[in-house]
């Protein structure tokens, strides 16, 4: 069955918008260095993208979601963690992953996402910096798959069968 994918948000204006967050966070942060925490696999282009235009030092690294933290590669007591999240849906992910990055230790802790569906929420989860928020659809792309297709689209979009 072939699929079209309809375009939400351009490469434009996520590009855009990661450069203006990247430049809030270098703002904030100011001084001192951040570790990003990218949660696989969604978030791996936004990670990326986001650590290039950060202007203050960087240090990543990477954990699947299903781990809840235990696949870190590197300790995080001390460091100003942010984790880096495709979309925010229901917000349990977030809600569990918080505490137990919390319980290591880092200096702080703040959350980014690309994208964010309130009207989804479940449980509270506090964002510091969001990218865009979106209605409730099912979106695809910048790292974002439907059934592990589409996250090498350069934008964001709908699939419509
Ligand atoms: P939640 O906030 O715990 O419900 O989970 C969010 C996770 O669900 C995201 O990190 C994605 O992996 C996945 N997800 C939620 N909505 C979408 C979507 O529209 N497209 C692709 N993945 C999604
Ligand atoms: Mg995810």
């Amino acid at each position: 069955m072939a699929s079209h994918i309809e375009e939400m948000i351009s490469e434009e204006q996520i590009d855009k918008r990661v450069r203006e967050i990247a430049k809030q966070i270098s703002e904030d942060y100011k001084g001192k260095s951040v570790r990003l925490i990218c949660i696989l696999k969604g978030s791996v282009f936004y990670t990326c993208e986001l650590a290039k235009r950060i202007s203050i030092p960087v240090t990543l690294d990477f954990m699947s979601v299903s781990s809840y933290g235990n696949d870190l590669d590197n300790d995080i007591e001390g460091l100003n963690v942010i984790v880096v999240e495709d979309i925010i849906d229901s917000g349990n992910t977030l809600n569990k992953l918080i505490p137990l990055l919390k319980e290591r230790k880092p200096a702080s802790i703040a959350v980014t996402t690309l994208l964010d569906k309130p009207s989804r929420r479940e449980v509270d989860v506090h964002v510091d910096y969001t990218g865009f928020e979106i209605e409730d659809k099912f979106v695809v792309g910048y790292g974002l798959d439907y059934d592990q297709k589409y996250r090498d689209l350069p934008f964001v979009g709908v699939v419509e069968e």
